[in-house]
């Protein structure tokens, strides 16, 4: 485990989160490389000995610095816009390696991602198609496409992540895609690569994953007799992680189950995955700036909110929270509220902690969707981000000023 107590003091790898909040402030995310790169090679080792690809989704977690680890370890990229494709490619990352999901790929962002060569277009609709085979004539080029198919399976996750469902916007319902599959086998400028599907995130149980394996296979069978020749399979991705004490399915296992299924067949292996390989991998450290008890409550007021992290407030998310050093102030239940002037500004409510003014909080699991999510609401800075490597600190992003949050307003001049 990357974040661990010695001596009652919470380290990430060989660093006291307490000497990092020391020096950086607060709020403040961290990340240990130690655990990005374990958990990326959990996927690696499932898929020894199989052709495919391990596609990071960049929207979890997207500091460049993370990227460029992934890369290095052999990482793919399933990207959603223009922005995460310059990122991974500022990364160092291999367009080869990318795949390009998302509901409204605009012309010039399917215009780069054909000029730098991306492995794979997971299209959501048949206008994308016709959108991916104009762009890729124009430049004269050929777009592998994928399409996303939605195979109408219940994930059983919070209804916000869950995305494989028919009355989701996400992906071609199931049943329509070898029509729309016939269609775009006849345009010129697509060559047919794969199949995609992505059914919802924080999945803890496998069931949904197997149901609609099932489903797209009987799809590749049936584009089969039709002289449609899927060549890889994309299962996007999804795989839960322990933030209450849920217990995830073994990664490699599941490759290894997936595996087995399409044994038999001529078809590589995609996997889109974000939150399990970020979300245990980072946390986000906060101070206690107030405690403000009343007759019905006890509030402890800490110094980041809903704009740094807004799991809690969006979603309901429930993510541990604990102190990082030992405090002897009495144990008591608090709701940890933000800054920001919204009702729904909390990271956790009714906690049992011994919290004092000043002490310092570890919010924990928030390597994914964290960071990436968070926004400059109530004109707050973003918070700065640090990779913990070894007993190793490195700034990879640093707090941003108000003059860059001001950077692209003007004033009118009368
Ligand atoms: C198409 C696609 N692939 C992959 C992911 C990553 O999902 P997760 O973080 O649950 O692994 C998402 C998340 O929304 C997605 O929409």
């Amino acid at each position: 485990m990357s974040f661990n107590f010695q001596e009652n003091r919470l380290f990430v790898e060989s660093k006291a989160l307490s000497e990092i909040a020391q020096e950086f402030g607060t709020p403040c995310y961290v990340y240990s490389r130690a655990a990005f790169e374990s958990q990326l090679a959990q996927y690696h080792k499932g898929l020894d000995g199989q052709s495919g690809l391990i596609c990071y989704a960049v929207k979890a977690c997207s500091n460049i610095a993370i990227l460029n680890i992934l890369a290095k370890k052999g990482a793919g990229f399933d990207i959603v816009s223009i922005g995460e494709l310059q990122r991974v490619i500022r990364a160092g990352g291999d367009p080869k390696k990318v795949v390009f999901s998302g509901v409204a790929k605009e012309y010039k962002e399917i215009q780069y991602a054909l000029e730098v060569g991306i492995h794979c277009f997971n299209v959501e609709s048949p206008d994308e198609i016709d959108l991916i085979n104009q762009v890729a004539f124009d430049l004269n080029k050929i777009a592998p496409i994928s399409l996303r198919v939605n195979p109408d399976v219940d994930a059983k996750t919070h209804p916000y992540i869950s995305t494989g469902l028919k009355d989701n916007k996400f992906g071609v319902d199931i049943k329509q895609a070898v029509s729309v599959y016939e269609r775009a086998a006849k345009l010129k400028n697509i060559e047919i690569k794969g199949v995609d599907c992505h059914i919802g995130s924080q999945l803890i149980d496998m069931t949904p994953f197997m149901d609609a394996l099932d489903r797209v296979l009987n799809l590749v069978d049936e584009l089969a007799k039709k002289n449609i020749i899927i060549s890889h399979l994309d299962l996007g991705g999804g795989i839960g992680v322990d933030y209450q004490g849920e217990t995830p399915p073994d990664i490699a296992a599941y490759i290894q189950d997936v595996r087995e299924k399409i044994k038999g067949r001529d078809l590589s292996l995609i996997f889109e995955p974000g939150r399990s390989i970020s979300a245990n991998s980072g946390v986000l450290l906060t101070k206690v700036q107030f405690l403000k008890p009343n007759d019905h409550k006890n509030f402890a007021i800490i110094d980041a909110g809903m704009n740094d992290l807004i799991r809690p407030s969006l979603y309901s998310a429930w993510q541990k929270i604990q102190l990082i050093e030992p405090s002897s102030a009495p144990l008591k239940t608090w709701d940890l509220v933000g800054p920001i002037c919204e009702t729904g500004d909390f990271l956790g409510k009714d906690r049992e902690l011994a919290l004092e003014q000043n002490a310092v909080v570890a919010v924990m699991g928030s390597g994914a969707y964290g960071f990436s999510m968070s926004s400059n609401y109530n004109s707050r800075n973003k918070p700065c981000e640090i990779l913990v490597d070894g007993a190793k600190v490195h700034v990879i992003g640093k707090r941003q000023t108000i003059e860059q949050q001001l950077e692209n307003e003007q004033l009118i001049s009368e």
